[in-house]
């Protein structure tokens, strides 16, 4: 990776009518980060303090680095902020979850007190299974209500959950039951995607082969017939919600008592689990939802990410219920039936604020503008994107096709780890295409070299947090010399691993990754994973992934694969190979491309250079190849 490159910048500028200035929450970047610089434990104070604590804090922070803890001593739990809170106030009756199914008509409309009365009594179910504050438990659900009501109930609670993504396959579910040890899964019998249906319970009986923490599974069933439970082990969603207490009083949680953990890729070995705590994560994405999306009493929200992210639970569950919002969710893909069904939604639900991906962004450029034009979206005030870079290209269709160039364009950039936004503009100020924008207040990042000196404008480098912030991740699960290298890997500062350059007004673009990881569709892949996925089949000697542009997807996964003695290269074992590592990992993983090889460029120390493959791979300069072996 070079230390430091020129980045060729554009110059097209928007801003946004005066009155989203003037109406936002925020109010005006400099004066709101001015406000930070000043006393930043004060202002996150004062963020915190517009929320319900059962005990306050006696310090705002604690800093020994690369160790943090926020709002020290305090207790709460985040579902009182979430729920109780909303229930007790005028907003009881307000609609919390709008679901939509994929099927037109197919609707569920769900207030405040009804949620509110689900989680109490799936909490108490969870209980009475023997559930007790510490524990972990796996969630493997479709985009559905109960999935929200199973979150909020392992939080009420005070168990730690982990979702996994339904679209992962058995063996990534696997290994992040048994990481995580978990006691509990909950799934479903299916999910539905693109009119057929996913059979999320099969998967989750193969995955729980070999993970011996697992002492039930808890299915919601869906479809009728109803699917058969088979032995003690298995119980039904509703059934365990009928013989309970309607009260469950919230659990007190410490600020710093893990809330989730979610595993997301590393660059190598298995995923890594990222711990979220109650107090710090429950003020950043309360705060994020209310100042950078600037959520207001009417606002419908829709943010397309499934629970399985932590897009979902930062912006679907947690923040959006923290700040009282009204939350739309969908089991819908954005092209079935057919491509306009999205803004169908959109229209339909009158929703205000719309919050997807890029790759979304760009397979909709691909349908053709006549999907969005036939639908109304005049209800829309602000449409933001995350996950990755939104090419300028992207955003001038997003901005004046689904924005009517009026609507803020929101790119945010942040990541598991960080667990809320952190860089974007914010509603109401310039926008560039192709930038993110500006740390938020509250957040400090720089461009820096490898050394940790700031680079120039216009100059690539590497994007980095100076200072701790409340949604930090607190440790990666069982791994905490991980967690220490974000900290310690350049100066003292948290490494994103992300490229990024800034301009002279300090709007930072973000370039991509710095390693190993792949992002396809927006969905972060550590090529590890895959890799080991494609050698775990008997016909793989060794196996090396790479991201390859496209122009859809962001990049694609392109695999190089050496066969063992014995097996020849062909078509059917391509194929073969594909519907091994769908089923491994889902569909997400699965490569695009295959090529097989004789050999594969390696270090002399034995490791696989995947910028050399990707450097053939583009026709470009490989860069320094002094370590490679031939
Ligand atoms: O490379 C950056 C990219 O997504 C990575 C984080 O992935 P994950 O932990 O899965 O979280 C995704 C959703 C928050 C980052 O390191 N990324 C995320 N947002 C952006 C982005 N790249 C460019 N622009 C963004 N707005």
């Amino acid at each position: 990776m070079a230390e430091s490159f020129d980045v060729k910048l554009e110059d097209t500028e928007y801003t946004p009518d005066s009155s989203y200035l003037k109406e936002s929450w925020i109010g005006d970047y400099q004066t709101a980060y001015q406000r930070f610089l000043d006393d930043p434990d004060a202002f996150w104070a004062d963020i915190a303090g517009e929320l319900e604590w059962f005990r306050p804090w006696d310090r705002v922070k604690d800093w020994k680095h690369p160790y943090a803890q926020w709002f020290v001593n305090g207790k709460l739990n985040i579902t009182h902020n979430c729920l109780d809170r909303h229930v007790t106030s005028a907003n009881r009756n307000k609609v919390a979850l709008i679901w939509r199914g994929e099927e037109e008509g197919d609707e569920r409309v769900i207030t405040y007190r009804q949620l509110y009365r689900a989680v109490l009594r799936f909490g108490n179910a969870l209980k009475k299974l023997g559930v007790k504050k510490g524990d972990t438990i796996c969630l493997y659900m479709p985009l559905v209500p109960e999935q929200v009501i199973a979150i909020l109930a392992c939080a009420r609670i005070g168990a730690i959950h982990s979702i996994v993504y339904g679209g992962f396959g058995a063996s990534a579910l696997n290994a992040r039951i048994r990481d995580a040890k978990a006691k509990i899964v909950i799934t479903a019998d299916v999910g539905n995607r693109r009119g057929k249906r996913v059979p999320l319970k099969s998967i989750v009986d193969e995955a729980v082969v070999n993970a011996p923490s697992v002492e039930r599974i808890i299915v919601l069933r869906r479809t009728k017939p109803q699917l058969e439970l088979y032995s003690e082990m298995e119980l039904d969603f509703h059934e365990i919600m009928e013989n309970v207490e309607p009260v469950c009083e919230p659990e007190v949680m410490d600020a710093e008592d893990p809330l989730f953990i979610l595993y997301t890729s590393g660059t190598t070995g298995p995923p890594k689990g990222i711990v979220h705590t109650c107090g710090g994560y429950m003020v950043g994405t309360y705060y994020t939802t209310k100042y950078v999306f600037d959520v207001k009493e009417h606002d419908v929200l829709w943010c397309t990410a499934d629970p399985g992210w932590i897009t979902g639970h930062s912006y679907i569950v947690y923040g959006p219920l923290a700040a009282g919002a009204t939350v739309l969710i969908t089991e819908s893909v954005l092209d079935y039936p057919d491509p306009g069904v999205w803004w169908r939604i959109i229209e339909d639900f009158g929703v205000t604020i719309f919050y997807t991906a890029p790759t979304a962004i760009r397979m909709f450029m691909k349908f053709g503008d006549e999907w969005p034009s036939r639908y109304k979206l005049d209800s829309l005030r602000i449409i933001g994107s995350v996950g990755e870079p939104l090419n300028p290209e992207a955003f001038e269709w997003y901005y004046r096709l689904i924005g009517k160039s009026t609507c803020p364009v929101i790119d945010t950039w942040w990541q598991t780890e960080t667990g809320m936004v952190m860089v974007t503009t914010l509603v109401g100020d310039t926008m560039k295409p192709g930038f993110a924008g500006k740390p938020i207040p509250g957040v400090v990042t720089d461009v820096v070299d490898k050394e940790g000196n700031p680079v120039p404008p216009k100059i690539g480098g590497l994007l980095v947090i100076k200072e701790p912030w409340p949604a930090m991740m607190r440790t990666v699960y069982n791994n905490d010399e991980r967690y220490r290298e974000y900290w310690n890997t350049i100066n003292t500062y948290y490494t994103a691993g992300d490229l990024a350059v800034k301009d002279e007004d300090g709007y930072i673009m973000v370039l991509g990754r710095a390693d190993d990881i792949i992002i396809v569709a927006g969905h972060n892949l550590g090529t590890a994973e895959v890799e080991s996925a494609l050698v775990s089949h008997e016909a793989v000697a060794e196996a090396a992934v790479i991201g390859k542009p496209d122009v859809v997807k962001g990049q694609a996964v392109k695999a190089f694969v050496i066969l063992k003695l014995g097996y020849t290269a062909s078509e059917k074992l391509k194929s073969d190979l594909t519907y091994h590592v769908r089923m491994s990992l889902g569909p997400i993983a699965m490569p695009s491309e295959i090529d097989f090889v004789p050999s594969l460029p390696k270090t002399r120390s034995g490791k696989i250079m995947r910028r050399v493959l990707k450097a053939q791979e583009m026709g470009i300069d490989p860069g320094d190849i002094s370590t490679l072996e031939e």
